[in-house]
């Protein structure tokens, strides 16, 4: 520390220190790069929609579609992308009926529980199958939660009634066959909650990754797009985390630790790199993932879109960022992209 900070005020000092000297030969940069990602660290979001036989793209995400729930087309989206090397796939569905309590989240029958027995009939144990756990696209007000009227503020997200229903739709999802259950709701105790559930239904092995630390972000919208879930009325701001705070991310980091959860999470990446680095600093030992979320996606694919830049290089430059910042693991749209790239350049 001390010797660092001696040259850091004395470069002058050290004449011999040429940085380019490193830079000259593309093999002795490979030599001394310090940070990547791995792409057996990489997870693919996969979106189903209960109403769909053939597969449709996704408009607000481009080179991204939605699936059937039963659909051959879902198997070989997933086959293939595993032969390319990515093995974990992010589960989100979309019901065709919404209702107050979104209880299609935890139907026996639900899309979700639907296509994860299919998966798992069609696949086995292969994929690593992680099902997000929210009622977001469920409910036909687009809350995470359960609303109900508050004596002065309206209505209100119930926060306890909430975690009744997430403990039933992990449940649910881990029957279907899911590794790992992801709450993304935001509301307290949740991890807590689901643990004591799937132990209580003899789901001890399935693991939580916990959305610890989620921003009540602008970054969300095509993504909402996607699965219809933006709130008909109000935000996500009672429950989501405010973009101002750091400290509180620690806070809820550790409650999750403490509660259960196997791996923590930031959400979104880009714009909270200063997040994810102070986790990793602060609990080293704890796998963490970062979700570079739809809208950090979009803006990638925009740009190249308009000819400013060069599209695999910025998805790349994103996800080595994101990596250089502290996450192990990357949730993230371009997953499946990424491990092709990697492949086609020798690993
Ligand atoms: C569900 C959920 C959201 C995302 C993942 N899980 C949306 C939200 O909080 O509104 C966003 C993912 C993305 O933008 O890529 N709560």
């Amino acid at each position: 520390m001390h010797a660092r900070l001696w040259l850091w005020e004395n470069p002058a000092s050290f004449p011999e220190l040429r940085p380019r000297r490193l830079r000259g030969h593309p093999v002795l940069r490979d030599l001394v790069a310090e940070a990547r990602f791995h792409v057996e660290k990489l997870v693919q979001p996969v979106f189903i929609r209960e109403e769909l036989s053939r597969p449709r793209p996704l408009g607000s995400l481009p080179g991204l579609s939605a699936y059937g729930p039963e659909s051959p087309e879902l198997v070989e989206y997933i086959a293939s992308a595993m032969d390319d090397g990515v093995k974990t796939f992010l589960v989100f569905g979309t019901p065709q009926r919404k209702t107050r309590l979104g209880d299609p989240a935890y139907d026996v029958n639900g899309v979700v529980q639907r296509s994860l027995r299919y998966v798992r009939r069609e696949l086995g144990e292969e994929p690593l199958l992680v099902t997000d756990l929210c009622l977001c696209g469920y409910t036909d007000h687009g809350h995470c939660g359960v609303p109900r009227q508050h004596p002065q503020r309206g209505i209100v997200i119930d926060n306890d009634e909430t975690l009744g229903l997430y403990t039933r739709i992990a449940v649910a999802q881990a029957e279907a066959g899911s590794d790992v259950i992801a709450p993304s709701g935001m509301m307290d105790g949740q991890v807590g909650a689901i643990r004591r559930a799937l132990d209580d239904s003899g789901f001890s092995d399935v693991a939580i990754m916990s959305y610890s630390v989620k921003y009540a972000s602008a970054f969300y919208g095509p993504f909402r797009e996607a699965v219809d879930s933006s709130p008909r009325f109000g935000d996500r701001s009672t429950y989501q985390m405010d973009p101002r705070n750091r400290g509180e991310a620690l806070k809820e980091a550790l409650l999750d630790i403490g509660e259960g959860a196997d791996i923590l999470m930031v959400k979104p990446a880009l714009a909270y790199l200063d997040v994810i680095y102070l986790l990793k600093e602060s609990l080293p030992h704890y796998p963490l993932a970062a979700y570079s979320v739809s809208g950090e996606y979009l803006m990638v694919e925009a740009l190249a879109e308009k000819g400013m830049a060069d599209r695999i290089r910025l998805h790349m430059e994103v996800l080595t960022s994101i990596a250089r910042a502290g996450a192990d693991l990357i949730i993230t749209y371009w997953a499946r992209e990424a491990a092709r790239v990697v492949k086609e350049n020798g690993g």
